[in-house]
């Protein structure tokens, strides 16, 4: 919105934005899913690495999660990246269903392969196609 507000009479004033922001009387609505990533390294290779990603139960299962990955997707994509990766833990059937569906699949490394039973996640990865 700043080259409106610039172009129009209130101009731009980052202040005076925040504070109606956060006065007492600002109300948000709910937030109800959210991503944090960091773009990282991993075995030499430049990855987008998923920490988090959270639907809220109320709205789960209305492709909210989905198109978030799809976003971080395409962050990677826009970035070079060489593939998306998260950690999910081995009990949430939900979540790896879920990855599963929208194309992550377990990493298949030999060293990882090798230490798989000893740990109670996976970790997962798609690879980013160019177009
Ligand atoms: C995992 C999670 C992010 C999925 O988000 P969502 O918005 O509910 O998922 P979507 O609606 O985009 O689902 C896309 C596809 O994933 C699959 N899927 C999603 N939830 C599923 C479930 N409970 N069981 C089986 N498949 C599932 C389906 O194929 C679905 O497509 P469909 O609904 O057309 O069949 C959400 O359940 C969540 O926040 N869970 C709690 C937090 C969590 O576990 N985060 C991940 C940590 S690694």
């Amino acid at each position: 919105m700043r080259q409106m507000y610039t172009k129009s009479s209130m101009g731009w004033d980052p202040p005076s934005k925040k504070r109606e922001l956060f006065h007492l009387n600002s109300r948000f609505p709910p937030i109800v899913a959210y991503s944090m990533f960091r773009f990282d390294v991993e075995d030499g290779e430049c990855v987008l690495y998923c920490y988090e990603l959270q639907v809220s139960r109320l709205v789960q299962r209305g492709g909210i999660g989905k198109t978030l990955m799809e976003c971080l997707y395409n962050i990677a994509r826009r970035w070079s990246m060489q593939k998306v990766m998260l950690t999910v833990f081995k009990q949430n059937q939900t979540a790896f269903l879920f990855y599963r569906a929208i194309g992550f699949n377990v990493e298949s490394d030999e060293e990882w392969v090798d230490e798989e039973e000893d740990v109670d996640y996976w970790i997962m990865s798609k690879n980013i196609t160019i177009v």
